[in-house]
């Protein structure tokens, strides 16, 4: 079994290579501008580590890890536009250095060129695989939609917040884990707990990056910090206030929504505090990773055969980028 930090590497090796023709290269050079900037590589470490848990790392787990990875890249160039995001991962955003018609063709080339890694695949279960790829970037589509759509409404209850995130962010690596196990010879009954496992420590990751985005450190986030604050993000941090604020506080913060104003970010953040945030993120991504190891114990492999999971999913609610 191997590390997070040794399948990075491993994934590292067949992934950092160029995936595009140099020409056009308006083109091409924003998409190998934004695969190198990297990334922590979480997805298509967790196709390796369900491919690993049944059986020794396929060459077909390496292609649908790669197809995963440029997936995942595609809709983060697609959300900076959708976000107005200046920076990831400590640069400029693509639409920023270049402009938003190339960021939009960049990632749909990326997208394509997701499938064709897809392609690669020689597998039996390659139908089973493309199905729940493509239910997966559909799901990633309504999720993402429900996000741009909450930016507009007054209030979000909690339960609506979760199935949104569920679908932007942890279909996607409740996939990536199923479909390694999948290749992996993974029956029915494990395959469903690793996903619901997926599932459970995406919507804490999410929870985590939530919070990163209002009280991360700047210099080791890469993003924008209060970005979800300036867009009107309905984020469980805003959630969490509009529902146990002092009244005085929750019209301010009903007034801040519909304002350009300079300093609605400290404004907001200082709601947040007197709020009790950290413990409510703590609460929350504490249930969500409990279900999820729930899950994990449950399926059906040597238990020493589960450290690499259980280890990704402490590294995903702690990490501070
Ligand atoms: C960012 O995902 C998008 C979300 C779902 C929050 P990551 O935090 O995994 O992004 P990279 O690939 O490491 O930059
Ligand atoms: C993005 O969620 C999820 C997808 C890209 C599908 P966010 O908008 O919160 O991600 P970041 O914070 O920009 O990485
Ligand atoms: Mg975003
Ligand atoms: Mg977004
Ligand atoms: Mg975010």
């Amino acid at each position: 079994m191997h590390s997070f930090e040794e399948l990075v590497k491993k994934f590292s090796s067949h992934f950092n290579v160029r995936h595009f023709p140099a020409e056009p290269a308006t083109l091409f050079d924003p998409c190998e501008y934004f695969l190198g900037l990297g990334g922590k590589r979480i997805r298509p470490v967790m196709c390796l580590m369900g491919n690993e848990l049944f059986n020794e790392i396929s060459p077909d787990a390496y292609d649908l890890a790669s197809a995963i990875e440029l997936f995942h890249n595609f809709t983060l160039i697609h959300d900076d536009i959708m976000d107005k995001a200046p920076l990831r991962r400590g640069m400029q955003t693509v639409h920023t250095k270049y402009d938003e018609s190339t960021a939009l063709l960049s990632g749909d080339v990326m997208l394509i060129q997701a499938y064709e890694y897809v392609n690669k695949i020689r597998t039996n279960y390659i139908h089973r695989i493309l199905h729940l790829f493509n239910k997966t970037a559909r799901q990633v589509c309504e999720g993402q939609q429900l996000d741009m759509d909450f930016e507009k409404k007054g209030r979000v209850k909690l339960d609506e917040y979760i199935t949104m995130i569920g679908l932007k962010t942890s279909v996607l690596m409740a996939a990536s884990l199923q479909m390694g196990a999948i290749l992996g010879g993974a029956g029915e009954g494990n395959a469903n707990h690793l996903y619901q496992f997926g599932l459970n420590l995406g919507i804490a990751f999410q929870v985590q990056d939530d919070y990163l985005d209002a009280f991360g450190d700047p210099q080791k986030f890469g993003k924008q910090v209060g970005g979800d604050i300036v867009a009107n993000k309905k984020t469980f941090l805003m959630i969490h206030a509009l529902e146990v604020a002092a009244d005085e506080q929750k019209k301010e913060l009903e007034n801040l929504a519909h304002l350009k104003d300079e300093g609605k970010v400290d404004k907001v953040l200082s709601i947040y505090k007197s709020c009790g945030v950290d413990e409510w993120a703590r609460s929350l991504k504490e249930k969500y990773i409990t279900e999820a190891l729930q899950h994990l114990e449950d399926a059906a492999v040597l238990s020493s055969r589960k450290k690499p999971l259980q280890e990704l999913a402490s590294f995903l609610v702690q990490r501070d980028y």
